[in-house]
């Protein structure tokens, strides 16, 4: 499958605002499946719509049961529509390819394995590196027939009718994945007769078997939980439809949004789960409150701020309880106050990816320390984030998480980005819903056109950073020509652009440990500046950084792509520019107050042939960006230009 194109996402000063949360996936997942098998009709609202729940429909149809999508009407809203099968799956012969959804993958193997038919299992090929041996021990146990057609204990499976052992015990190994008990607990009662469940070991992620235990009593079916790690099933009868369910919202997916909102900004509202919820991610809210978050949890919704006053704290804690969650921690661990240890996560290796890798590498990218154990990590912060290009190994929950880190006022590329499909496709409109992105005024215009002028008074007026991407190009030019690289040389010049040693101090530009804020401006270096910003190859090297001047509280960007290419989302962008006669009057002006002789007539003729250079050539050409604000400043003197910009964003943020 090809990866997304990569996702942008700007650096914030804060998030503020309210979700409201797609249905939950491990309720979905367990929903859909328990209506199927159950008697009767079940009407199945907020039902989560992503690759994995798509899956587990798909396989559901398959196998011949009938799923309806119904559009929201007047009285009520969407909702997805089961007839259940009663226990008995019409179609004994099929094919069901369950892509990368372990909630697919374990409880259909476990239904299918006790359903009488013949089935072939199969998924991604990371689906095929996860294991499902411990599940395949309990079946076989039972009498299943379920070969491996690959490596034992592993999908791909093919799945022969059952030969009923009459067995009344079964045991389960919980320490891999407690998606294996959760599995048998839902297949469990097609055997139609009293059986216990017993876990061996130490099982993981517990409370996931108690929402299977809370879904199955929904469906009808009192599973007992016992004191001494067992499970009785009466099997007196199977499941009967509930008749309407609503799926409450995805825990796991709150995390993002309230670890948001204690990391930094205002307050952060998320509908859809609370104090009610039967999802163990809810906990998630208690390790951010550990940290120092100041957190509210109300029966259907959570409130999560920043601390008062304070960095968020360290921690040092036992996730094996909601070790999806916990991903959000090991991000939020970023802004805490110290080293921040992660224990008993050693699931983390068998999901999407190998998630303590891929974490590791990735928190490393932004500057934190990493020490990686086989179940643990522990992360200290840096002192600053840096911008990084973030790889998602396929793994929804890595681009999710790592999205927060533009909290630390740093750029965040996110590759493949559309890996959240499986679980939350809307989640960057979500997130870009409460984000407040650091604000950025994007100028341009032709030579003469007052750009420059304009766009630092704007910056010295609202406090901002001011970027003149065009001193960038000029800085290129005269290190090219001080190395004596000819123009059309592009790899070196590209090589110069990446490697630049530019600073800029207090209005000046240096070029290592020179001040060439005056000779960046000769005619020579426009000439040779115009020239070089030509090439494709130039203008990427400068991309991250003129991306990295975006700080807070706010930048002014001015030059040929500010708006376009570097900043696409700039907050206002304004085009200023002249009659060609005004802007030839300004440059004599300029040139005898400096104290040269300038011809008015080549300044024009100079400057019509800069413009139409400049327009004609294929990358960045000069153009009126189509979102941008037009000022003609040929009337106006500078003051009335600063003027006329300012007033445009202010009326713009009323
Ligand atoms: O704005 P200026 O005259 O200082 O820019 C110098 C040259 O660099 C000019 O030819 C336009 C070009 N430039 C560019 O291609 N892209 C930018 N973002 C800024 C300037």
């Amino acid at each position: 499958m090809s990866a997304s194109p990569d996702l942008l996402l700007p650096p914030l000063l804060g998030v503020e605002g309210r979700v409201r949360l797609p249905g939950s996936k491990s309720i979905s997942n367990r929903v859909l499946l328990l209506a199927a098998l159950s008697e009767g009709e079940t009407r199945i609202e907020n039902c989560l719509a992503s690759d994995d729940t798509a899956r587990m429909m798909e396989a559901l149809t398959a196998l011949g049961i009938n799923c309806r999508t119904l559009p929201a009407q007047a009285d009520a809203p969407p909702a997805i529509v089961i007839t259940g099968c009663g226990g008995v799956l019409p179609v004994r012969q099929a094919d069901l390819f369950l892509g990368n959804a372990g909630t697919a993958f374990r409880p259909l193997t476990a239904v299918l394995a006790l359903a009488g038919g013949h089935y072939h299992l199969h998924g991604t090929a990371r689906m095929h590196e996860r294991p499902i041996g411990d599940l395949l021990d309990a079946l076989r146990s039972l009498g299943a027939q379920i070969g491996c057609t690959g490596n034992e204990g592993y999908p791909p499976l093919t799945i022969a009718p059952h030969q009923d052992n009459g067995a009344t015990q079964v045991r389960v190994r919980g320490t891999v994945s407690s998606q294996f008990v959760s599995a048998l607990l839902i297949a469990l009662p097609l055997l139609r007769r009293p059986i216990t469940l017993a876990l061996e070991g130490e099982t993981i992620s517990r409370p996931y078997i108690d929402l299977t235990i809370a879904l199955a009593r929904r469906f009808g079916l009192a599973i007992e939980a016992r004191a001494d790690n067992t499970f009785f099933l009466p099997g007196t009868h199977g499941y009967r439809s509930p008749g309407v369910l609503h799926v409450e919202g995805d825990a796991s997916s709150a995390s993002y949004f309230l670890a948001a909102g204690a990391i930094g900004g205002g307050e952060v509202r998320v509908d859809g789960v609370g104090a009610d919820s039967i999802q163990g991610d809810v906990r998630f809210a208690e390790a951010l409150a550990n940290m120092g978050a100041r957190i509210e949890v109300h029966p259907h919704h959570i409130l999560a701020r920043p601390p008062e006053n304070a960095r968020l704290r360290a921690f040092d804690l036992d996730l094996n309880h909601i070790p999806d969650a916990a991903m959000t921690l090991a991000v939020a661990a970023l802004f805490a106050d110290g080293p921040c240890r992660l224990r008993n996560i050693a699931s983390w290796r068998v999901k999407e990816t190998d998630r303590l890798a891929a974490m590791s590498t990735e928190l490393r990218k932004l500057g934190a320390q990493v020490q990686e154990e086989a179940d643990a990590l522990t992360i200290t912060p840096p002192a600053r984030l840096r911008a990084a290009a973030i790889d998602t190994y396929d793994d929804h929950r890595m681009a999710m998480c790592f999205s927060l880190a533009t909290l630390g006022g740093v750029d965040i590329t996110i590759r493949d980005p559309a890996c959240v499909n499986k679980t939350f496709p809307e989640y960057f409109t979500a997130f870009a819903a409460i984000s407040r992105p650091v604000p950025v005024i994007a100028i341009d215009g032709p030579a003469a056109s007052g750009k420059g002028t304009v766009a630092a008074a704007v910056a010295q007026a609202l406090g901002y950073t001011h970027l003149d991407s065009g001193a960038l190009y000029r800085l290129v030019a005269l290190a090219a020509q001080r190395q004596q690289i000819a123009p059309e040389d592009e790899e070196t010049l590209a090589r110069i652009a990446r490697d630049l040693p530019a600073r800029f101090a207090q209005g000046r530009v240096w070029l290592e440990n020179d001040d060439v804020t005056d000779a960046i401006r000769a005619e020579t270096i426009s000439q040779l500046a115009s020239q070089i910003s030509a090439h494709a190859r130039v203008r990427s090297a400068l991309f991250q950084r003129q991306r990295d001047f975006r700080t807070a509280p706010g930048l002014v960007a001015e030059g040929r792509d500010m708006g376009s290419v570097i900043f696409p989302d700039a907050t206002h962008k304004f085009f200023l520019t002249a009659s060609v006669e005004a802007r030839a009057q300004r440059r004599t002006r300029q040139a005898q107050a400096m104290g040269f002789h300038a011809n008015i007539d080549s300044l024009r003729r100079e400057i019509a042939a800069r413009d139409a250079q400049d327009a004609a050539r294929a990358h960045a050409p000069l153009k009126h960006w189509p979102d941008a604000q037009l000022i003609d400043t040929t009337e106006m003197d500078i003051d009335t230009a600063v003027q006329t910009v300012l007033r445009a964003i202010q009326a713009a943020s009323v």
